[in-house]
């Protein structure tokens, strides 16, 4: 904890109070970004919600609908104008939702499909739009198209889903064969878990020895598009604005270079700019040269498979982060996997850098003092692309270890705790017995909550508070503005970088290392120099051999150059 009159916490202080200062030009918007690209994703910052954990109206210890609705006025207030609300249809929820047993319904558990229209309704009166979780690539194996489709007699569900064409053929490359149980003669592929039988979108190249696989343009595969393309057309109608896509680059088996299945989005993305010009949809695919141009407007980079990425905020083989006070890890690592990914995507559609989900262990907060994660979301909220910030992570919430699975979580359970609102009981999340709660809340003494750090302009809800408006206030912050490394020491730190669009200009500048630093800045200011936006004020200076930025321990600065 940091104490109240220190050093530290002033200048915090300082730096929220520098970041309210409204932007002073406002230059024009001429528009480099797609004619097609729903214009709201330039300012957006999304935030990811998982139901189960974020408010629980009803007090039977698990979250719901009408708990998010309650508090829409504290995301209205953070500033965020998205969510990414995980899955919230009916289901067994053996993976916690992710397997689906009635696509068109939203689980009784978390209210009714009204109750959904209506947190669209007010999310989008405060300017907030929601996006849906899409699971295409699987069911639940109690969904009723799987029953159908397990039996002996054809039937319209029959080829909904991949199925051997014995008992006996369970050998299959590239694919998880569940071998017996169905009263059919063959056996089903898997996507994920055992229980989420893969919807049949199709073979690139089906194997001839093996006529059981399809091609993508057979009447089985065909159907499954349909319905996939009617399940968006029912949330878009009542009032989604997109879509997370789960595992969106695995649809077609048989794809080594995702060309089949990049066709398939290409499709839809058509479809969607004819019918539904303003929705979006980000992919779990995290192969952004790849997933953007197959139509999505945006591609999750993701820990286990851009080792770039994860360096960022978490341990790898014991590598200490990044983003770490013993500043050990240049920024290089991430730089040299993101900027080709940038430059190859530039143009046509946004990467986005999350601060975690639901499938991350452990989250921001882990290992990382208020300061620490200040400047981690300084530089999530000032990267080209869109952010997304993993609910509690503004807080510095941590992830608990050591919690039995819930719902087919394993290792990721400990990053979906509740949401720790205050300090009442269940942490303000739940008015249940603590034993009937979803999971076990933080008990932590020092846990972070939204109640002690609210009205803190020093807290990290605060920081973030402050840089998300600052990046809405300011073009060349924008998903689509410039970015251009000016500093990057191999081994050390300031890392320095320029943003700039429509004639802005913006210096951001990081040390998330635990002791001072300092470079020299190339170029050169006008006399007026560069106007603090937030952070460390005092950062940029000029003296007698020019500009130089100085930053304290774990630190940032923004300024504006014009
Ligand atoms: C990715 C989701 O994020 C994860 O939670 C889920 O278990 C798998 N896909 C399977 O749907
Ligand atoms: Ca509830």
């Amino acid at each position: 904890m940091t104490p109240t009159n220190s050093p530290v916490r002033s200048i915090r202080r300082l730096a929220f109070l520098v970041a309210s200062i409204p932007a002073l030009v406002h230059p024009s918007r001429a528009d480099p970004v797609p004619a097609n690209m729903p214009d709201w994703l330039e300012h957006t910052v999304f935030y990811e919600i998982y139901p189960q954990s974020f408010c629980d109206s009803n007090g039977d210890g698990i979250g719901d609908l009408k708990g998010i609705l309650r508090k829409l006025p504290y995301l209205h207030e953070l500033g965020v104008t998205g969510i990414w609300l995980n899955p919230c249809f009916v289901s067994p929820f053996q993976d916690a939702g992710y397997d689906i047993s009635d696509f068109y319904k939203v689980a009784p558990r978390y209210g009714s499909n009204e109750d959904l229209r209506e947190l669209f309704a007010e999310a989008r009166r405060l300017d907030i739009r929601i996006m849906l979780d899409l699971v295409a690539g699987h069911t639940s194996d109690q969904n009723p198209w799987y029953h159908a489709s397990q039996q002996a007699g054809r039937n319209r569900y029959t080829d909904y889903y991949i199925w051997t064409d014995s008992v006996w053929t369970w050998n299959a490359p590239g694919v998880q064969v569940v071998v017996g149980g169905a009263q059919r003669d063959g056996n089903y592929i898997a996507n994920f878990f055992h229980f989420q039988p893969a919807l049949n979108y199709g073979f690139a190249k089906p194997d001839p020895t093996q006529p059981w696989e399809q091609p993508v343009d057979a009447p089985g595969p065909l159907a499954v598009r349909a319905e996939l393309k009617n399940i968006m057309r029912f949330w878009f109608d009542l009032g989604a604005s997109g879509f997370r896509v789960d595992m969106a680059g695995s649809l077609v088996k048989n794809d080594p270079d995702g060309r089949a299945t990049a066709a398939l989005w290409h499709e839809f993305r058509a479809w969607m700019d004819r019918e539904y010009p303003d929705r979006a949809m980000v992919s779990e695919w995290s192969q952004p040269q790849v997933a953007i141009p197959a139509g999505f407007h945006m591609d999750f980079l993701l820990p286990y498979a851009k080792p770039g990425y994860k360096a960022l905020f978490r341990d790898d083989n014991g590598r200490k982060p990044i983003f770490d006070r013993s500043g050990g890890t240049s920024i290089r690592v991430f730089l040299d996997e993101f900027e080709p990914l940038l430059a190859a995507t530039k143009g046509k559609g946004y990467i986005a850098i999350p601060s975690g989900n639901h499938d991350t262990t452990p989250r921001l907060g882990n290992g990382r003092d208020a300061a620490g994660v200040d400047v981690a979301m300084a530089f999530l909220l000032t990267m080209p692309g869109v952010p997304f910030i993993y609910y509690g992570d503004e807080l510095g919430m941590r992830s608990l270890d050591g919690l039995a699975s819930k719902e087919g979580g394993y290792g990721r359970t400990g990053a979906r705790t509740p949401m720790q609102w205050d300090n009442s009981p269940n942490a303000g999340f739940s008015t249940a017995q603590a034993d009937r709660l979803y999971l076990p809340v933080d008990s932590g003494g020092d846990r972070p909550t939204v109640a002690a750090q609210l009205d803190d302009p020093g807290s990290s809800l605060s920081i973030t508070r402050s840089l998300i408006a600052l990046r809405k206030a300011h073009p060349a912050l924008g998903a689509s503005g410039d970015f251009e490394t000016v500093i990057v020491p191999p081994n050390s730190w300031p890392f320095v970088y320029r943003r700039a669009k429509d004639g802005e200009e913006i210096l951001v500048a990081l040390n998330p290392s635990g002791k001072s630093c300092s470079a020299a800045l190339p170029g050169t200011f006008t006399a007026g120099g560069l106007q603090p936006l937030a952070g460390e004020v005092t950062a940029f200076r000029h003296g007698t051999s020019g500009w130089s930025v100085v930053l304290s321990p774990e630190s940032y600065a923004v300024v504006k150059v014009r």
